[in-house]
């Protein structure tokens, strides 16, 4: 708000036109929960009291997660996301004209194995969010430190330009790795440091800022790639319990909601881990559903579950994508890399 209260006062026209291009907003809806048809007062408390003060962290929720959360019955749930659905600005329309010149701009990454590029289609999209999920040693942070030195290629080499930001939430990364990844593809090891910034958040909250960071970076150097490994792991540990769990969504849901901005304005990838349940327990029960579990499913435009399989390979399964076949692919982790 300080910020931009000073720029209404000391910028030049120009220069506010500029910020306007980059600051796009997305999904503002004016509606409150009390414009919800069938909400009263006292389910507008009731939803309030869970945490539900957004119309699209409503419009998320399935009938039986909102009703548990807000202590309503399974029916009157359905309605009020239905509702929400109506209400919340969900997409907003662009022409067919202006989506496919946006689309146009998509550029694709290679995973380094073919295997992996073929089941997405010839590779890593841009412009788009891809959560990579799976257990512990799975490979989540090995495909993260390859698509790093993959993204510098030149686009002849499957490689995309620009710089890397990665959000660190676990300290796993590993610039001794990138300098093994860097050389086998025949990099100069130090300048591809050079060009992968790293920041190793602290909380949830420093990880909702560095994303701040990234897009005011956005305006002198080209951001090609946002890695953050683990998007899960601090909001995990920061909401514990049930009661929590509506406020956790909507932190995340918003949080995805900056990335996929970031995304969307420098043509981008996102790529975003997030570990599987390790153990069932009576909160959710399939110990293969990734943490955060619908919100991310609707913030991702890809989603990749990885399992470790027979002699160190492992198996990349795409799940749910919007315009490709579900399928698998194998792959390694070597000392070079990911490879077939
Ligand atoms: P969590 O973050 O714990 O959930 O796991 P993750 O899915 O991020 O696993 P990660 O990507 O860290 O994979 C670790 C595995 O990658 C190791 O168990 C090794 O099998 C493999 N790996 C990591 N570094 C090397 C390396 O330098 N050489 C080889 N050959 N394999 C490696
Ligand atoms: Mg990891």
């Amino acid at each position: 708000m300080g910020i931009q209260g000073e720029q209404m006062s000391d910028t030049t026209a120009s220069e506010k036109v500029d910020d306007e291009e980059i600051v796009i907003e997305v999904d503002e809806p004016g509606a409150t929960v009390e414009d919800l048809p069938g909400v009263g007062p006292a389910t507008a408390e009731k939803l309030r009291d869970a945490g539900f003060d957004d119309l699209l962290a409503i419009a998320v929720m399935s009938p039986s997660e909102l009703g548990e959360q807000a202590e309503l019955g399974e029916a009157v749930s359905a309605k009020i996301i239905a509702g929400a659905k109506k209400l919340a600005n969900i997409g907003g329309f662009i022409s067919g004209v202006a989506l496919l010149e946006k689309r146009s701009q998509v550029m694709k990454l290679t995973s380094g194995t073919s295997a992996m590029d073929e089941l997405l289609g010839g590779g890593f999209e841009t412009q788009a969010i891809v959560e990579v999920y799976g257990e512990f040693g799975s490979g989540k942070t090995q495909i993260g430190h390859q698509l790093a030195v993959n993204t510098l290629l030149p686009v002849e080499q499957g490689g995309i330009g620009g710089e890397v930001f990665y959000i660190d939430t676990e300290d796993t990364f590993r610039p001794e790795r990138i300098t093994q990844m860097a050389e086998a593809v025949g990099m100069d090891p130090s300048e591809a440091l050079e060009r992968i910034h790293v920041a190793r958040a602290y909380n949830s909250a420093h990880q909702i800022l560095l994303v701040d960071e990234i897009q005011r970076m956005g305006k002198s150097v080209d951001v090609r790639l946002i890695i953050v490994d683990s998007l899960t792991s601090h909001f995990r540990a920061e909401y514990l319990g049930r009661g929590m769990l509506a406020a956790r969504q909507q932190k995340l849901n918003r949080h995805l909601k900056d990335l996929k901005k970031l995304a969307d304005i420098n043509n981008a990838i996102v790529l975003v881990t997030n570990q599987v349940h390790s153990k069932p327990d009576a909160m959710w029960g399939d110990p293969t559903k990734p943490i955060g579990g619908h919100i991310l499913a609707h913030a991702s435009t890809f989603r990749l579950y990885l399992r470790k399989s027979k002699g160190g390979r492992r198996i990349a399964r795409l799940v749910d994508s919007p315009n490709l076949p579900d399928g698998e692919a194998v792959f390694n982790v070597t000392t070079e890399g990911l490879r077939d």
